[in-house]
């Protein structure tokens, strides 16, 4: 993970282009990403990161043109949440410093309503947890310059047994538009056996009808491929079943969401960096893969308690760079090789002619992980028959993240 040095790496010169690695530098303009193919300074550098599929149907609320960053009440707190957590949580964003990184959206998960709509059929928050209602919260977290999101359901109930939003769509929508919502996640519990292609579009065209921009995050969790529909519909949508605090789980998410790298807005859900099931290795690892793979960045361990190890994994702002890189286009796995496979390289490419390249290795053993770009067809083709190798010593689990910039060099003739 961003641990950028020159040493790892040996590049036999011989043309005019080498490569060097060189630290990652912020990146301050906004290029658009709705297709990098047809923006006029970005061209496609490398047949491997096929994009063909990327962008052309994104929704134009004018969001999600770099992954979404910010937290979410239920990795950790699962139905125990209420308005101090979510204050405090706002507040611990604030003050360690990780808002200022990006981590502005602070997300109500399931569980924060009442079981019941109420005589009027609106959705009410349950009063014991939010006694001050969804208002005064969102007020709260506008005032620290934050963002409130909220969950709801495309179906008769939500996951927790409370109302979901199907055929009530623009009533709910008007209702969290009122209250200052700035992002909705939409699960897929209870939905009647209905398409989810039918279920989903109803409510992007309320929360449009809003006249409030509020990120739409579809959360059907990959049954019906949404990366084959879902781009016009939402923000993001999730390419998978919910992640658990495991290796096996986050490694089997990280494969199922590879499978959509050239279509844009793949979720494979929220982190769990911090909640105590998996090593350090493996927590950087999952961050490093969530970043490169353009996934949302969305914490979910209890922010106002983390320990230093939590804290430096999602401060890392040469790995959250690469997320946010505003050429918006998905890394993927580029090969493996070794037991099982599991020496793997994985890469995409970045602004300025640069690429991330991650040592994963899902050994249990520490090992040396050797990138042949000559054989994985990398961005390098273009100047072929130049092969350069680069290899990392990788701990067991662990992953080493690097940045490829291209640098001119004259021919020693
Ligand atoms: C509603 O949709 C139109 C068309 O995509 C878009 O231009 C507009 O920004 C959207 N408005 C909101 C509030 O999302
Ligand atoms: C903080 O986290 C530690 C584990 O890292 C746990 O033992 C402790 O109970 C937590 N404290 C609070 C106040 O939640």
């Amino acid at each position: 993970m961003a641990k950028i040095t020159a040493n790892h790496v040996r590049v036999s010169i011989l043309t005019v282009i080498l490569y060097a690695y060189v630290t990652v530098v912020a990146v301050t303009a906004r290029v658009l990403p709705s297709h990098p193919y047809v923006n006029g300074q970005e061209k496609p550098i490398a047949k491997i990161y096929d994009t063909s599929k990327y962008g052309i149907l994104q929704l134009g609320n004018g969001l999600a043109t770099t992954p979404q960053m910010g937290w979410n009440s239920w990795n950790f707190f699962r139905c125990n949440i209420d308005e101090n957590v979510i204050k405090e949580t706002a507040d611990a964003l604030i003050t360690t410093g990780l808002a200022k990184l990006g981590y502005n959206y602070v997300n109500l998960d399931d569980c924060w309503s009442e079981p019941d709509r109420n005589s009027e059929g609106k959705m009410v928050p349950d009063s014991k947890a939010f006694p001050s209602g969804v208002k005064a919260l969102a007020d709260y977290v506008h005032s620290k310059g934050l963002k409130l999101g909220i969950y709801s359901d495309a179906g008769l109930y939500t996951c927790q047994i409370r109302p979901g939003s199907l055929k009530h769509e623009y009533d709910d929508a008007a209702l969290f538009a009122s209250w200052g919502i700035d992002y909705l996640k939409y699960d897929n519990c209870f939905n009647m056996g209905i398409e989810p292609e039918e279920r989903y579009p109803p409510m992007r065209d309320a929360l449009n009808s809003t006249g409030r921009t509020i990120f739409y995050s579809l959360c059907e969790w990959g049954v019906h491929d949404p990366a084959l529909w879902a781009g016009k519909i939402g923000n993001s949508w999730r390419t998978t079943d919910d992640i658990e605090d495991t290796w096996e789980s986050m490694t089997t998410i990280a494969d199922i969401n590879n499978k959509w790298a050239a279509y844009a807005g793949p979720d494979p859900d929220m982190l769990e960096v911090g909640n105590g099931g998996m090593t350090y290795q493996e927590y950087r690892a999952h961050f490093s893969i969530w970043a490169l793979m353009k996934a949302p960045l969305v914490i979910g361990c209890d922010v106002r308690n983390m320990t230093a190890e939590t804290y430096e994994i999602l401060t890392n702002e040469e790995v959250i760079a690469v997320n946010q890189d505003p050429l918006g286009v998905q890394g993927r796995k580029v090969d493996t090789y070794g037991p099982d496979g599991c020496y793997q390289i994985w890469a995409g490419p970045l602004t300025e002619q640069r690429t991330v390249v991650a040592f994963w290795n899902r050994c249990s053993k520490p090992a040396t992980i050797t990138a042949n770009w000559g054989a994985i067809d990398s961005i390098l083709l273009p100047v072929s028959p130049l092969k350069i190798y680069g290899s990392a010593q990788v701990d067991a689990h662990a992953c080493e993240m690097y940045i490829l910039t291209p640098v001119i060099a004259r021919s020693a003739t």
